[in-house]
């Protein structure tokens, strides 16, 4: 051995320790599960080297959520970027059932975090850009109102040069500059046309060692969607597709993950590369995948001068050392992952990952109003979950959930009072994917089957499975089920009543109802094929779960009283038939 050789291996021993303590990581995927489609992930030394993503809510209000995370695993609801209708008001009368607001990309840039995003209602498909902005996260209130203006695709992307000029990309892929304090577009072009030049959209832009890097989704955000990436030394081009392309997919696999892609890259706080996308569990036969579009997490190893290297998307990963476990973010908003356990006490705030489709009607729901502590009021919308979607314009839904956010969950909640007085008026628990797909069960009122002696028509209230799958729109499920009444029995009646949905297994969800005094006596109202909540009309959403109340079209304007709201995970699927409990945090 050369002494040149010795004092190098004598220096280089060290780090070769510390590399072998600081082991690889192991995690399972997805990282944001449930509906959280078309994320953007990006990592804010600056920000106590916290991760922020933003993923997708089309009709879903309040919309565009940011999640943080400071570990990749604990990640917690920060914010909404839309909070006030006035920001974005057409989506209150936005019809069609997938339109609305589609794929948020965050950025930051200066102390300033962005939050660009295109509005379409698919027909015409006519787009709109907005972009947002603020200095705390953590706030719904702090982000701006929009700037706003046309685009002529969807899935805008922002990117900064070092030069200050910014650019955005978006389908085609389109690059224009922008000004951020007008608005004002430069001339567009298209930069690349993409590997398989079928569906080129979400793009993303990196500048590194000397190179513009163009990262984009193809081939349909379906079975075949992937991500390609291309290369150029100069911002508009000519790109250079790489040969290794796709650089990430899980098409014409038997992987449980399918539809891979709409990516994106970042470093963490020790230079490491990871990236995100969205993926399905529905394997490759896509039939049954009720939670939509979900965010995933995947190593990456990105080399001076080459291009980056993406770890195909499994349930069980493994990858660089992710940083300690902590639940130290700021916020009162819940973790992804964590149960409901809401009592709606007085004084607090209607939870703020609690959504609604569209806007609400005014007033519609009232935390432990005056004489009604501990509970949740519902003022009753004329139109019910149905009504005539998605034809008509502005109908507003006394209709609150949150998304279901594990393969196997229980829901309920217990309707606590709720005396009404007209024919058909109703309070009731779903499991919602659009208009078009819902399974719902409600307390009803309805004729009794024995009128009475003089001809009157007695009105009593009834439990009554129903399922909406207007056959036109249906999802994967092209059946109908049938409407099942029963009385509510006469011995439920002075105590609350318990309406439940349950995932009892990948395939199907079960609805019942029970007096809350006596939980075991559980009357199964109905079971459901999960295919019915899976594509459809709703191909781009997943399976929210929640209350409504509605007079079907009639006059009642009967409130209810909802309480004991509980949402409680029971199991992810991680590959076809491989579960993983629900654990709670420990830290
Ligand atoms: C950053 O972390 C420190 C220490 O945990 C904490 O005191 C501070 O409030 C955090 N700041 C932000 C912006 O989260
Ligand atoms: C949609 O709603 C917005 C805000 O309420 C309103 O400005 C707009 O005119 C409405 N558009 C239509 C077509 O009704
Ligand atoms: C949230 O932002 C709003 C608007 O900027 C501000 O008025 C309010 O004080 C902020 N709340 C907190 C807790 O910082
Ligand atoms: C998947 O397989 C089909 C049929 O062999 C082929 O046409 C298609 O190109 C493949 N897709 C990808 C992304 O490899
Ligand atoms: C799960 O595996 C079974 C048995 O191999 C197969 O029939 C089924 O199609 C797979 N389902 C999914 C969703 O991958
Ligand atoms: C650690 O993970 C990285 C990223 O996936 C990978 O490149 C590397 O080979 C892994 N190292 C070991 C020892 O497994
Ligand atoms: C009326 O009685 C029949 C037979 O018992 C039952 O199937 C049906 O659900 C009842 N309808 C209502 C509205 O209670
Ligand atoms: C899932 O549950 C439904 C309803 O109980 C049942 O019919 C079906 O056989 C179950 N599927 C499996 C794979 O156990
Ligand atoms: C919804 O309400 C309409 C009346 O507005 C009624 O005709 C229809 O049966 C109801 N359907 C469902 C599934 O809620």
């Amino acid at each position: 051995m050369h002494l040149l050789e010795f004092i190098l291996d004598a220096i280089f021993i060290l780090p070769a320790v510390a590399l072998s303590i600081t082991k690889n990581s192991t995690y399972t995927n997805p990282m944001l599960p449930g509906w959280h489609s078309d994320p953007s992930c990006i990592f804010v030394a600056e920000e106590n080297n916290s991760f922020f993503c933003a993923t997708s809510s089309f009709l879903t209000f309040p919309g565009m959520p940011i999640y943080t995370s400071s570990d990749l695993v604990n990640w917690r609801l920060s914010s909404h970027v839309f909070s006030r209708p006035s920001q974005v008001p057409q989506i209150g009368n936005t019809t069609v059932q997938n339109g609305g607001l589609w794929a948020t990309t965050i950025r930051y840039h200066d102390g300033i975090f962005y939050a660009i995003v295109s509005y379409t209602p698919e027909s015409p498909f006519v787009v709109t850009g907005f972009i947002f902005t603020t200095t705390d996260p953590y706030n719904d209130s702090a982000w701006s109102d929009p700037l706003v203006f046309p685009l002529i695709d969807i899935d805008p992307n922002l990117f900064w040069d070092d030069d200050g000029t910014t650019y955005i990309q978006f389908s085609g892929i389109h690059q224009q500059t922008i000004d951020l304090e007008t608005g004002i577009l430069g001339p567009a072009s298209i930069i690349w046309t993409g590997f398989t030049k079928y569906i080129p959209e979400g793009p993303r832009m990196y500048k590194k060692d000397g190179y513009y890097y163009l990262m984009i989704a193809e081939g349909g955000t379906e079975l075949g969607h992937h991500e390609a990436i291309a290369r150029s030394t100069n911002i508009w081009g000519p790109y250079e597709g790489y040969s290794g392309n796709p650089i990430l997919t899980n098409t014409n696999t038997s992987q449980y993950f399918q539809t891979v892609g709409h990516g994106e890259l970042f470093q963490d706080a020790s230079g490491n590369w990871w990236g995100s996308a969205l993926a399905t569990r529905s394997g490759p036969a896509w039939e049954n995948y009720p939670m939509g579009r979900e965010t995933v997490l995947f190593p990456v190893t990105w080399n001076e001068g080459e291009w980056p290297v993406l770890q195909p998307v499994r349930g069980q990963m493994s990858g660089w050392p992710l940083p300690p476990q902590t639940r130290a973010i700021p916020g009162s908003g819940p973790f992804v992952e964590d149960p409901d356990v809401i009592d709606f006490p007085p004084g607090s705030a209607i939870p703020p990952h609690f959504l609604y489709w569209r806007f609400p009607p005014e007033d519609a729901f009232t935390v432990s109003p005056q004489g009604h502590p501990n509970t949740l009021q519902l003022r009753p919308s004329k139109s019910n979950l149905t009504s005539s979607a998605p034809l008509t314009t502005i109908e507003e839904l006394s209709l609150i959930m949150r998304v279901q956010t594990d393969t196997l969950f229980s829901f309920s909640i217990d309707v606590v009072s709720f005396e009404p007085k007209l024919q058909e008026e109703e309070v009731g628990v779903t499991a919602f994917l659009t208009q078009t797909q819902h399974l719902d069960l409600g307390i009803v009122l309805l004729p009794q089957n024995s009128s009475g002696s003089d001809g009157e028509v007695n009105l009593a209230p009834h439990l009554r499975f129903r399922v909406t799958n207007v056959p036109a729109l249906k999802g994967d499920f092209s059946g109908t089920l049938p409407t099942i009444i029963k009385p509510l029995p006469e011995s439920w009646l002075n105590a609350p009543i318990r309406l439940q949905v349950d995932a009892v297994n990948e395939t199907h969800y079960a609805l019942s109802a029970a007096s809350s005094v006596e939980p075991s006596g559980n009357e199964l109202m109905g079971i459901a094929p999960a295919t019915i909540l899976s594509g459809g009309d709703g191909e781009f959403t997943g399976t929210l779960v929640g209350v409504y109340a509605t007079s079907n079209g009639g006059a009642g304007m009967t409130e209810s009283y909802i309480s004991r709201w509980r949402y409680q995970g029971k199991g992810q699927d991680i590959n076809n038939g491989t579960f993983v409990p629900y654990t709670p945090f420990i830290g």
